[in-house]
């Protein structure tokens, strides 16, 4: 149970009060503006600054529209955290449960979207919505974030948008969902962050206008936080900075000096994209690998293609035996609709992925990088872990000329060689190999052939 029981109430109340206003038919207050925001059930008007325009078109799509509605959040973390087919997926305060119906499309009918919640009347409404929305591979659980309903190592990710600022006792919750991660297991978050120190008077106005009722965490103490219950590299993406400018209604009437103070909060106060990882321990045992704990990054140029192939292809295949990423020496902005187009053919649905670049995942512990294109071995960077290099070369589908046949046909081809390898990488015997002896073979894989020897 939560530590602070009055101020779980005010949250509950308040919470209830917001998703009875979406129930009802009467949405959520228009003038946000006015409102104290973000988590105060003024979301989703489109003048608020914390909440409005946080998911893209294709998303809003796919959901009813009572669910964007409900949104409460800060941030758009599935858009983030590169889910895959087959995982299992909580969210932490899943509210009108967006971001589980999100997730519930981009894990899959093999996958399954939790989300948790301890507010009646929000658990109605995410029910409500899933059921406009034909989502099954869902459960909302009742419950609090203090003390998760879940059995231990049970979950591939978690996600959360906007609500461990509400906690009073955030230690707990971050312990709680690094017991319920499987080891390897991504915490993958949106919240409001401080950024460094800000005089208290100005914190607590801006932490009331951001809605954020216990306190938004500073960074370096979440960056502690979250080590000392187990997590390793934790790092944090801002989303968005929220400027003096953005609050001045609000920080006038509470008697502040907005020209004085704004040096104070201006890059200080921000939506930021937490992520950490429960750690796999195979990089700490030397020779002997126990499959489930290896981990493989796949590199490319631009990351819409060839890597993003390889690794829907391997976290799909590889499910539950390894965790896979990919990343772009260039960032590229979408994933190449033919790559999409042609997965689907592997029944896996890669909609919606949002390339990385390299900085985005240098820092994450990598038992194995893969080079899929020739310009990336040559500018592949120094990784900290040091992980085992493969290069699994081959030729660039995207600059295949032609007609529409031919460009479809350039990408089943890679696709078909990809799958390939991959096959071979899950093929081998893991458990026996000694380490020196297994990157060999997972080089070999990119040889000429394909690695048909390997
Ligand atoms: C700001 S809203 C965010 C809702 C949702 N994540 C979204 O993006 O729309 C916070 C949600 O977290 C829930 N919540 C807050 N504190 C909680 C706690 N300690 N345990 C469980 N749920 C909690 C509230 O009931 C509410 O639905």
């Amino acid at each position: 149970m939560p530590e602070s029981p009055e101020l779980t109430n005010v949250v509950r109340d308040r919470y209830g009060r917001a998703a009875q206003r979406v129930l009802s038919g009467e949405g959520l207050p228009a003038d946000c503006c006015s409102q104290t925001s973000c988590c105060s059930g003024s979301a989703a008007a489109s003048c608020d600054p914390i909440t409005s325009n946080l998911y893209v078109n294709g998303e809003s799509n796919e959901l009813p529209e009572a669910a964007m509605l409900a949104s409460l959040g800060c941030g758009n973390p599935t858009a983030l955290a590169e889910l895959a087919p087959g995982e299992v997926v909580l969210d932490l305060g899943s509210g009108g449960g967006i971001d589980v119906l999100l997730s519930a499309r981009r894990v899959g009918p093999a996958g399954k979207a939790y989300g948790l919640d301890m507010t009646d009347e929000m658990l109605e409404l995410a029910r409500r919505n899933q059921r406009d929305a034909g989502v099954t591979n869902v459960e909302f659980l009742k419950g609090h974030i203090e003390a998760i309903p879940l059995p231990d190592n049970s979950v591939d990710v978690i996600i959360s948008n906007c609500v461990i600022n509400l906690s009073a006792d955030k230690r707990t919750v971050l312990a709680e969902a690094f017991r319920v991660l499987k080891p390897g297991g991504r915490f993958a978050v949106s919240d409001v962050v401080v950024r460094g120190s800000v005089p208290q008077a100005v914190r607590e106005s801006m932490e009331l206008w951001v809605g954020c009722i216990a306190g938004a965490l500073e960074e370096s103490e979440f960056e502690r936080l979250l080590l000392d219950v187990g997590f390793e590299n934790p790092t944090f993406e801002p989303t968005r900075f929220y400027a003096s400018a953005d609050a001045t209604a609000f920080l006038s009437q509470s008697g502040l000096d907005i020209e004085a103070v704004a040096h104070e909060i201006d890059g200080k106060f921000m939506s930021a994209f937490v992520r950490a990882k429960k750690p796999s321990f195979a990089s700490t045992r030397g020779a002997a690998i126990v499959p489930g704990e290896l981990s493989v990054l796949f590199l490319c140029t631009g990351n819409s293609a060839r890597s993003q192939i390889a690794e829907a292809l391997l976290a799909t295949r590889g499910k539950d035996r390894f965790r896979v990423g990919s990343a772009g020496v260039h960032p590229a902005t979408r994933v190449n609709p033919y790559a999409v187009e042609i997965l689907r053919e592997y029944g896996i649905d890669w909609t919606g992925r949002v390339p990385k670049t390299i900085d985005e995942v240098i820092d994450q512990p990598w038992d194995f990088v893969i080079t899929v294109c020739d310009r990336a071995k040559e500018s592949c960077p120094i990784f900290p872990g040091h992980p085992a290099l493969a290069h699994w070369g081959m030729p660039d589908p995207a600059e295949v000329e032609g007609d529409e046949h031919t460009k479809r046909t350039a990408f089943r081809n890679t696709a078909i060689t990809l799958a390939r390898r991959i096959d071979l990488l899950l093929a081998l015997p893991f458990e026996s190999l000694e380490r020196r002896a297994r990157d060999e073979r997972v080089r070999r894989i990119g040889d000429a052939h394909g690695g048909d020897k390997a």
